[in-house]
């Protein structure tokens, strides 16, 4: 039987107490090792504990994570538990044609975007000169653009405030998760 995610329960509980869909800052690395952050809303946690978010499959980010410098980092604050989680691991771009479970989590994040949020995957790619958006004819199926990232976590420093203040590492080795209470 695989072992627990020990980080997950913590982290899940934090989520709850916020609010559902956290705002979370990722971190990619740049073709030049420059680390480059943005905001994204965190959609959720796959069974196994996988974060998971949307984004356009042009955009930077996306460009980052290639087989060279698949690195990915996720810092979530919670305000209400006082409790700060960095997760770092690989991030896997999972788009139109992906493999289960993550066909069926893009789908269901298209369906869950409203028309306003769909139209943009249709237009220019992000970041370029702003020309006006054009409605596409269905707004049904999303484009290729559409693609779903997961982090898949092989660490994780985990902080709540105190006092005391306290600090513990989560770090995956093979298919063990390895906890180690760390001094603040
Ligand atoms: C509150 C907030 C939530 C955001 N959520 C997302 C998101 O879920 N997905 C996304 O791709 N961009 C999201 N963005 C926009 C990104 O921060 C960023 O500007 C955009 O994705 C382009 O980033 P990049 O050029 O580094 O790829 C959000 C921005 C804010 C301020």
């Amino acid at each position: 039987m695989p072992q627990p995610t020990p980080w997950l329960e913590p982290f899940e509980r934090a989520m709850s107490r916020d609010r559902s869909n956290p705002r979370v800052q990722v971190a990619t690395v740049s073709p030049d090792g420059l680390p480059t952050l943005r905001t994204v809303v965190l959609r959720g946690l796959l069974g196994d504990g996988t974060p998971w978010f949307h984004t356009d499959a042009r955009s930077r980010k996306v460009d980052h994570l290639d087989s060279e410098r698949p690195h990915l980092a996720m810092l979530a604050w919670f305000e209400a538990t006082q409790q700060q989680f960095r997760l770092t691991g690989r991030g896997v771009v999972h788009g139109a044609g992906a493999k289960e479970p993550w066909g069926a989590v893009r789908l269901s994040a298209w369906s869950r975007l409203s028309p306003d949020n769909r139209v943009p995957f249709f237009g220019p790619p992000p970041g370029r000169r702003y020309v006006e958006p054009v409605e596409p004819s269905s707004l049904e199926v999303p484009p290729d653009s559409f693609v779903v990232v997961a982090l898949e976590v092989d660490e994780v420093d985990w902080l709540r405030l105190g006092p005391p203040h306290q600090r513990a590492s989560f770090r995956k080795v093979g298919a063990t998760w390895l906890v180690q209470q760390l001094t603040p």
